[in-house]
């Protein structure tokens, strides 16, 4: 019986409760959500970043071993691969027989101080065929015919380089769909050239070619091509399909730029949101976590625009003075993160300082004299403990003095903020709970949020997602990811806000199991979770009224003489052993593996159990499927199993 009590109010479910969360993982911005068309376009992808070294062909982020914080205060070895790039990365020289054309890469007549990388050619002889100096882009150019690219490059020869240079789109058979021809200056300094190329014809997987016509010495840096149409066609803007993505899913609010990416390899390197601003040619980037370099293009100012043009409010995360703890991290002492938080006061001032203050000036210079939408911010990500804590507080009473409308949230709050006390915090608007689930775990759960002790602060799930045990996600994640959302709503008076994490996946390179919005360079999709939250976002229901629900036990079945499927599954942080099946109060099987955490082969293959059962593992390492033997009557199936460490099991019984 389900009794609802029409006359009350359980409590109310915030509008803010969806929003998005976007960080440059798997190409979701580079090659991604920012709409720039050529990979590696000034020639810093093979950069070492700040405070790194090479060893053994990888970088490493922290070569003094500098201590560093993490959870037990043990230091970790474990680290990202970070392969150090080849030279030109997504260039190549593509020549006929005959040709005497030599690429280097030159550090000493940087384009801008920021950017110390540039391409210099020295063209000896040409061939009879192609002559070209080509990018792949993202994994392939998406040309369409009869739209237009807008082209722009730097260049500069000592004087002797002698004809014409021609500018390419090439279809995947080579063959020329657009061009342009340029007569380069002899002057021995950087000048930009810029086009506009409209494809004959179209082609997904285009490529761009430099093609010369003549010998001598050149430089190229910073080659940029743009679709002129990309989402509201702002130049240097978002790309149309993927920003309309994200508009169509209303949200209320863009978390960004990380994640893992705020952190950084080291502190030196980490992302600085003064660097992403201003002219694109002297944003010298960052060195995301996930191993590849972003541009900045889609940087402070352009993420703030973003926000308004979807009309969300913007909610920026920014770095604590710490790097990536668990990936060689470094950190700034507490005694020098005066700078820190003044830099953190800046960013606010750009966002929101009134036009007469020295940031918002600048906002204004940068075409922007209202306040951008900026409502959160986040003090770091994925931090804990008494240190974090510490930090965390003079950060909270730098921003409040100053920015007391600004909601602050504190990024202590993984696994599960109900078991952790927010240590010595002494006050947060919000406390981010990041919470990644493994098929089953939300439908054995939905009461997750019931149990937390209620605070003086509300709850952000700042990234959350069914991914395990659902392939690259499928109906079950979205069903999971449904009933999750449906606890969230069901505590509104709690949790505020939420949002999806990752976002974007660039098939062509997939850092995350599941992510929300896959693509390429032709072509996107969103998978069912998006749908999911959609349809929760629109029909959100705004209060919840008091439920009780009683329900009375079926009759045993009468005896059938049907086969039966049984599905057990468990998260991959535990350890169990014991797994047992039990068939009317006798044990028919006893496991005698200790099932441990990342260790799921040792649960594959067939047992025959005693009186016939079948017990078989299917479906990948996270679930057991226990398959009833035909010639069985009807019996009870108990499946247990006995945790040895970590959370629960979650057991779907016959
Ligand atoms: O969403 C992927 C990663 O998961 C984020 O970078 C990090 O915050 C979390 O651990």
């Amino acid at each position: 019986v389900l009794k609802v009590n029409a006359g009350e109010v359980k409590n109310t479910v915030a509008p803010t409760l969806h929003g998005i969360f976007f960080e440059e993982i798997s190409h979701g911005g580079e090659g991604g959500l920012y709409a720039e068309l050529i990979q590696n376009r000034g020639f810093e992808e093979s950069r070492i970043p700040p405070g790194a070294v090479v060893v053994n062909g990888m970088l490493d982020g922290n070569p003094q071993k500098k201590p560093h914080y993490n959870l037990n205060g043990k230091a970790s070895n474990w680290k990202m691969p970070w392969p150090v790039q080849t030279d030109f990365p997504y260039w190549k020289l593509e020549t006929g027989l005959g040709a005497d054309i030599s690429l280097a890469l030159d550090k000493n007549d940087p384009l801008t101080a920021e950017t110390p990388q540039s391409a210099h050619l020295s063209i000896k002889k040409l061939s009879a065929g192609n002559n070209y100096f080509a990018n792949e882009g993202f994994w392939g150019i998406d040309a369409k015919k009869g739209e237009t690219y807008d082209l722009s490059f730097y260049m500069h020869s000592d004087g002797s380089y002698k004809g014409p240079l021609t500018v390419l789109l090439l279809s995947q058979n080579g063959s020329v769909i657009a061009s342009h021809t340029f007569t380069p200056a002899p002057r021995n300094e950087w000048k930009q050239y810029s086009c506009a190329l409209v494809p004959s014809a179209s082609d997904g997987k285009a490529r761009f070619a430099f093609s010369f016509g003549g010998t001598g010495n050149i430089w190229f840096d910073f080659v940029s091509l743009f679709p002129r149409k990309t989402f509201m066609n702002r130049p240097n803007g978002v790309r149309a399909d993927l920003g309309q993505y994200l508009a169509d899913l209303k949200p209320a609010f863009v978390r960004w730029p990380g994640g893992c990416f705020v952190e950084g390899i080291n502190v030196e390197s980490a992302p600085n949101w003064k660097t992403s601003i201003g002219k694109l040619e002297k944003r010298p980037g960052t060195f995301s976590v996930w191993g590849y370099w972003s541009s900045d293009g889609f940087g402070f100012h352009e993420y703030l625009q973003f926000c308004e043009d979807i009309k969300a409010d913007a909610l920026y995360v920014f770095n604590a003075g710490v790097s990536c703890e668990f990936r060689s991290g470094t950190f700034i002492k507490d005694e020098d993160l005066q700078p820190v938080i003044d830099d953190v006061l800046d960013a606010l001032e750009y966002a929101v300082g009134p036009v007469t203050s020295r940031w918002g000036k600048l906002r204004a210079a940068n075409g922007h004299p209202k306040p951008f939408p900026l409502k959160y911010i986040e003090v770091g990500n994925e931090q804990h403990g008494p240190w974090y804590a510490r930090r965390y507080n003079r950060f909270h009473e730098a921003i409040k003095s100053k920015y007391p409308g600004i909601k602050i949230i504190s990024s202590m709050g993984i696994g599960d903020i109900n078991k952790r006390t927010l240590d010595s915090i002494k006050t947060t608007d919000m406390a981010d709970e990041h919470a990644y689930k493994g098929a089953f775990w939300t439908f054995n759960n939905y009461d997750h949020f019931d149990k937390y002790k209620r605070g003086d602060y509300e709850v952000y799930v700042g990234e959350y997602a069914t991914n395990a045990g659902v392939g690259a996600g499928n109906m079950l994640a979205a069903l999971n990811d449904a009933v999750y959302i449906m606890g969230m709503e069901n505590n509104g008076d709690l949790v505020k806000m939420s949002s999806y994490a990752p976002l974007f996946e660039n098939v062509n390179t997939r850092h995350w199991p599941v992510n929300l919005i896959k693509f390429k360079s032709d072509s996107s999709f969103a998978r069912i979770s998006y749908y999911t939250i959609q349809l929760m976002n629109r029909q959100r229901a705004d209060k919840n009224l008091p439920v009780s629900l009683s329900i009375k036990k079926p009759e045993d079945p009468k005896p059938r003489n049907t086969g039966g499927i049984g599905l057990a599954t468990w998260d991959t942080q535990t350890e169990y052993k014991d797994i047992e099946i039990v068939r009317d109060g006798k044990q028919l099987y006893k496991s005698d593996f200790v099932n441990r955490p990342g260790e799921w082969q040792s649960v594959r293959g067939n047992w025959q159990v005693q009186d016939g059962a079948i017990a078989q593992t299917v479906q990948g390492p996270q679930r057991l499927m226990l398959l009833k033997d035909k010639t069985f009557d009807t019996y009870t199936l108990k499946l247990k199993a006995r945790k040895t460490s970590g959370t629960n099991a979650f057991i779907i019984p016959f």
